[in-house]
């Protein structure tokens, strides 16, 4: 039984990208972030088509599902996600997030990974008005707000993201439904607090966590941080 993606219960959740990870050695990453004690683990998956990179696909969490018991948060960074849905239900994801950008129907394909046993969640690029998620939050579990434009680790955390982590937090608490609010994109030591502080309770870091010397360290120091 894995450990299913719990709600959020007011505390920040670190949750490491293995985008960032030696993709040769996947297994270990996941090892890696259950010694720094995440909460859960982010799987990038990008088509080339969506985002300008190619990266994972259901395979990969499949392989993941029988050497972890973490959560698997499969991050669609895909045309047409809802074609996906499935394979990836059957492989063993958690939670599933697509773009509002990419979907042709979000609602549809929200429904579709609900239905399919998952957790659901949507993803906003960050020129898309925050606003946009508001009619999906009864069909969401967790609500992404994109702090780098989607494609590759290691990026610089926009400047316009603290006001949008706001506006999206406003908008969860006020809905009154349990909703993660997470992040992803440029965390690390200098804006994992400004993220925290501007209301995110999910961080998705990569090459913070696997650039690190010390990966399962860094898990530990992001947390520290994310409190103060
Ligand atoms: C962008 C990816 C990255 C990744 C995290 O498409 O989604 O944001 O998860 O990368 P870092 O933490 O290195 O910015």
């Amino acid at each position: 039984m894995t450990n299913a993606l719990p709600p959020p219960k007011g505390k920040v959740a670190i949750v490491p990208s293995i985008l960032s990870a030696d993709m040769a050695e996947l297994g270990k990453a996941v090892k890696t972030a259950e010694r720094g004690g995440a909460d859960w683990v982010q799987v990038d998956v990008m088509d080339g088509h969506f985002v300008p990179n190619l990266s994972f696909g259901p395979g990969v969490v499949a392989s993941l599902r029988k050497r972890t018991k973490l959560a698997l948060d499969a991050h669609l960074m895909i045309t047409s996600p809802e074609n996906f849905i499935a394979p990836f239900a059957k492989a063993g994801a958690d939670l599933v997030t697509v773009h509002y950008e990419a979907a042709r129907n979000p609602l549809a394909a929200l429904k579709k990974i609900r239905a399919a046993g998952m957790k659901a969640g949507l993803a906003l690029k960050p020129d898309t008005p925050v606003g946009r998620a508001r009619k999906y939050l009864a069909h969401i579990d967790l609500l992404l707000i994109m702090t780098v434009y989607p494609g590759f680790g290691g990026q610089d955390f926009l400047p316009q993201s603290p006001e949008r982590i706001s506006q999206a937090r406003h908008m969860i608490d006020a809905s009154g439904k349990k909703i993660w609010l997470q992040v992803d994109g440029g965390i690390h030591a200098k804006t994992v607090a400004i993220a925290a502080g501007a209301g995110a309770d999910s961080l998705v870091a990569g090459s913070a966590v696997y650039g690190a010397e010390n990966p399962a360290g860094a898990i530990t120091f992001l947390r520290k941080l994310s409190q103060q």
